[in-house]
C-alpha cells in the first residue's frame, strides 16, 4: 500500500522531516519581557513530543517594538537564548525538528493581547510602546492600533541587522529551521503591499521597491545560516482586497508568485502561503481561499525553471506551504494532493489535540512513532521517537 504524501518523509537542504505535517506558527501572548515561560514548554512540549515534521514555535519579535503585545516572545537578547535553547534541547531529545519565525510586528505592534481584550492599543503603562511603532508609511491600521512612525532608511538597516543578530542567537539555541515572517501586514509584509506602502523613496512605489525590504532581510539571514539549513519565509499572498477595493492597487497572487520566484534566487527554500492582514478593508472571496492560492503558486513554480540557489551545485524547485483549516488526515492529504502544495501547515488543530498527527495516520491507516512514554501504554504500538 502506497504511503500517503502526508506521511511521506521530505528533504530540504540537509535537513530531513519524517512526515510533511508542520505546526504552524501561533502567537501565545504568554511571554515576559521576551522570555518564554513553562507555558511555551507545556504547550510546545505536548505537540512535539507527538510526531509532526516540523513543529514552528510563535513569531518571536527581532527587537522590543517589534513584539504584537507587551506578552510576545523574543530574541532580540541574548540573554533570551537558554529559555529557546531548553525548548530546542526537549524538542530534539524526541527526534524533532523545530522552527522558529523571526518577526517584526510593524504598525501592528504595542496592542494589547487579544485574549485580554481585542483591537486596543497597549499604552505605555501597560508595557506598550506607541509612541516607537514603526511602519512604511504614517498610516495606522485602524483606530485600535498606534500611528506608526515612518521608517527612516537607517531605520531599516537597523532592522536588517536585528534579523542578523536574532538569526545568530536562533542557530546557538539550536534551531533547525528559521522562517522569515513576511506575512499578515506585519513590517515586511506591509511594505510589499501597495494598499500600504506610500513611500517614494527607493522602499517603496515599483514592485522591486517594495519588496526591497524584505530582500534585504532573506540575503542577511541566508548569509547567516549554514548553507545545508533550509530557510522558509512566510508570506500573504494576497491583500484580500480584489473584492473590497477593485480599484485600489492591492497585493495579489500575481505578486506573490512573481516574488516567489525572486526569493528563489535568494535562497528561499520554501515559500509558505498565508493571506491577509495588510488593510482593514479586507475581505475574503472563495477564490482566494490559502489552499487555491497556494496552489497556483505551486503551478507557477512546476512551470518554471527557477531553483533555489544553492552555492555551487543547482538547487531544487522551491517548496511550497500551505495552511488553512485542516483537521484529519484526509483533509490534509487533500490539500497536497489536490490543491497543490508540498508541506501542509496545521494551526488550531494542534491546540485542540496535541496528538493531531497521531489521529491523523489513524485517518490515513498509516502507523507513527510515538514517544515511548505514550506508545508503551498503548500496547507498544509504534515505537520510540
Ligand atoms: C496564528 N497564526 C500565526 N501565523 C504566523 O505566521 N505567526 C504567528 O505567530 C501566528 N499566530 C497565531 C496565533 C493563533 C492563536 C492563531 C489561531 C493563528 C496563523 C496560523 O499560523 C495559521 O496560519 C492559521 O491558524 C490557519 O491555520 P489553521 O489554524 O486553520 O490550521
Amino acid at each position: 500500500k502506497p504511503l500517503p504524501l502526508l506521511f511521506t518523509p521530505i528533504k530540504m537542504r540537509e535537513v530531513e522531516f519524517h512526515n510533511r505535517i508542520v505546526v504552524a506558527p501561533m502567537c501565545q501572548y504568554s511571554s515576559q519581557d521576551g522570555f518564554i515561560t513553562p507555558w511555551h514548554m507545556a504547550h510546545i512540549g505536548g505537540i512535539c513530543s507527538r510526531g509532526p515534521g516540523l513543529t514552528f514555535v510563535e513569531a518571536t519579535a527581532v527587537t522590543p517594538e517589534g513584539r504584537i503585545t507587551p506578552q510576545c516572545a523574543g530574541i532580540w537578547d541574548d540573554k533570551h537564548i537558554k529559555g529557546w535553547a531548553d525548548l530546542v534541547d526537549f524538542a530534539h531529545s524526541q527526534n524533532q525538528k523545530i522552527a522558529i519565525q523571526l518577526a517584526h510586528s510593524g504598525r501592528k505592534g504595542s496592542t494589547v493581547a487579544p485574549f485580554l481584550h481585542y483591537g486596543m492599543v497597549a499604552t505605555e503603562n501597560i508595557g506598550g510602546w506607541p509612541n516607537d511603532v514603526v511602519g512604511p508609511s504614517e498610516e495606522p491600521w485602524d483606530e485600535y492600533h498606534a500611528t506608526p512612525n515612518v521608517l527612516t532608511k537607517e531605520g531599516i538597516k537597523q532592522l536588517v541587522q536585528a534579523w542578523v543578530d536574532a538569526t545568530k542567537r536562533a542557530l546557538k539555541a539550536g534551531f533547525d529551521i528559521i522562517e522569515v515572517h513576511s506575512a499578515h501586514g506585519y513590517l515586511l509584509n506591509s511594505f510589499c503591499s501597495p494598499a500600504v506602502n506610500m513611500r517614494t523613496d527607493e522602499y517603496g512605489g515599483s514592485f522591486e521597491n517594495r519588496i526591497r525590504f524584505t530582500l534585504e532581510v532573506v540575503d542577511a539571514v541566508r548569509a547567516t545560516i549554514p548553507e545545508g539549513m533550509p530557510l522558509w519565509l512566510r508570506i500573504s499572498a494576497s491583500d484580500w482586497l480584489e473584492e473590497s477595493m477593485p480599484d485600489s492597487p492591492s497585493w495579489r497572487v500575481e505578486d506573490t508568485i512573481r516574488l516567489a520566484k525572486i526569493l528563489a534566487e535568494h535562497g528561499v527554500d520554501v515559500i509558505n502561503i498565508s493571506c491577509a492582514g495588510n488593510h482593514r478593508e479586507q475581505r475574503m472571496a472563495e477564490r482566494s481561499l490559502q489552499p487555491v492560492l497556494a496552489g497556483k503558486v505551486w503551478e507557477a513554480i512546476q512551470n518554471s525553471d527557477v531553483r533555489v540557489k544553492r552555492k555551487g551545485e543547482r538547487g531544487e524547485k522551491m517548496l511550497v506551504g500551505a495552511a488553512g483549516g485542516v483537521k484529519t488526515g484526509q483533509e490534509g492529504e487533500r490539500l497536497l494532493q489536490e490543491h497543490k502544495c508540498d508541506v501542509v501547515l496545521v494551526g488550531r488543530q494542534f491546540t485542540r489535540d496535541p496528538g493531531t498527527v497521531w489521529a491523523m495516520a489513524e485517518d490515513l491507516d498509516v502507523s507513527v512513532y510515538l514517544a515511548k512514554q505514550i506508545g508503551w501504554g498503548w500496547g507498544g504500538r509504534g515505537s520510540s521517537l
